[in-house]
């Protein structure tokens, strides 16, 4: 599905931006390991289980239809002129969760969603003006992402000298002229964010509000025990979908320990390479209690606007029931039990 999905978007994207999204750090060896990780992944389905597929569940407090939420990806105007409001509400549609990016192209008041993704600008004053806009526009849960001191070196950006189109800007910073348009986007990113974000920051972010945090690009189990201790109510396994370090562990492999450091202490979501309903119940057969979505998303924005993501939402739920009952498995704690093999 998303191959043919991922073919129609770039046929239709300026040649930049469709590299911008496709493309990964270095030399995209974790991006491709991502995808060679789930398919090494076999699932070992149960029988005679008289179960039904009911793939409803809760993260960070939030009910949804499936194991799934929107990741947080910035600029989606790039994509499509309704950009986050047009994914925003075909995640409404389809019953999951939206998190609207820091950088996102629409603000947060216009998108009011269900989480809100947040990077460590080196001014913590505008970081907390960030949550607090956050809390006041009803969001239940903030993702902090840590995977990002800088930018990673992304040729293709390199090659192709990529700035934001015309009228793409981070809006939720705009008014006080922090993002420009015209600069290239790593210059603008290293010159925003804080290079060195260190435990005590989340100490002091955790102390400064009491919406459940969800820490992203966690790999290494230590830090995934560390986070826990710190008080965040989810870890994120990710390796930022192959765009970070370039050698990084592919997050289904990282998974097993990440679950293991944490026990039932947390919850475990995963991102990096999800591209159907199959890889959700790896994802969960591993230790996740879900997954987050993010290039297949762009990908079906860039096509259809908010029908196009809805569609592949449908159909991604629709594979996922699928495979449920395949496994037979009813509920995402069955699949959680499923054992898991090598292929
Ligand atoms: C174009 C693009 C922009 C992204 N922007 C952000 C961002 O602003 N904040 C963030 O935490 N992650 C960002 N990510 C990473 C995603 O949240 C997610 O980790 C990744 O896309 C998952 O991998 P997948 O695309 O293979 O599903 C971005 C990813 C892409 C492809």
């Amino acid at each position: 599905m998303t191959d043919e999905l991922a073919e129609a978007a770039k046929a239709r994207l300026p040649r930049a931006v469709w590299d911008f999204a496709a493309g990964g750090a270095g030399a995209e060896r974790t991006l491709a390991a991502n995808r060679a990780a789930f398919d090494r992944v076999a699932l070992v389905p149960r029988v005679l289980t008289g179960s039904v597929p009911d793939p409803a569940t809760r993260l960070l407090g939030t009910g949804m239809t499936m194991p799934v939420a929107v990741a947080p990806v910035a600029y989606l105007r790039m994509y499509h002129p309704d950009g986050d409001l047009a994914v925003a509400a075909a995640a409404r549609r389809a019953g999951i969760p939206f998190t609207a990016a820091m950088l996102g192209s629409h603000t947060i008041e216009e998108i009011r969603p269900d989480w809100f993704q947040l990077y460590w600008p080196r001014d913590r004053g505008l970081m907390l003006d960030l949550v607090r806009r956050a809390e006041r526009a009803g969001c239940s849960a903030l993702m902090v992402t840590v995977d990002m001191p800088v930018m990673a070196r992304r040729d293709r950006d390199v090659r192709n000298r990529f700035t934001l189109p015309d009228g793409v800007t981070a809006a939720n910073l705009v008014p006080d002229g922090r993002a420009r348009e015209g600069s290239t986007v790593v210059a603008h990113t290293n010159t925003l964010f804080d290079p060195a974000v260190s435990w005590a920051d989340l100490d002091w972010l955790r102390s400064r509000t009491a919406l459940p945090i969800a820490l992203k690009g966690v790999l290494d189990p230590r830090d995934a025990a560390r986070a826990v201790a710190a008080g965040v109510d989810a870890v994120v396994v990710s390796n930022h979908g192959g765009r970070q370090l370039d050698g990084a562990v592919p997050a289904v492999d990282a998974l097993p320990g990440v679950r293991e450091a944490v026990g039932e202490h947390s919850q475990v979501l995963l991102d990096s390479g999800v591209r159907s309903g199959l890889d959700v119940v790896r994802a969960l057969a591993l230790g996740a209690d879900g997954v987050l979505i993010g290039r297949p998303l762009v990908w079906a924005l860039s096509v259809g606007g908010t029908d196009g993501a809805a569609h592949v939402l449908r159909s991604l739920r629709d594979e996922l029931c699928e495979v449920l009952a395949l496994t037979g498995c009813g509920t995402v704690g069955d699949a959680r039990e499923l054992a898991t093999a090598r292929m």
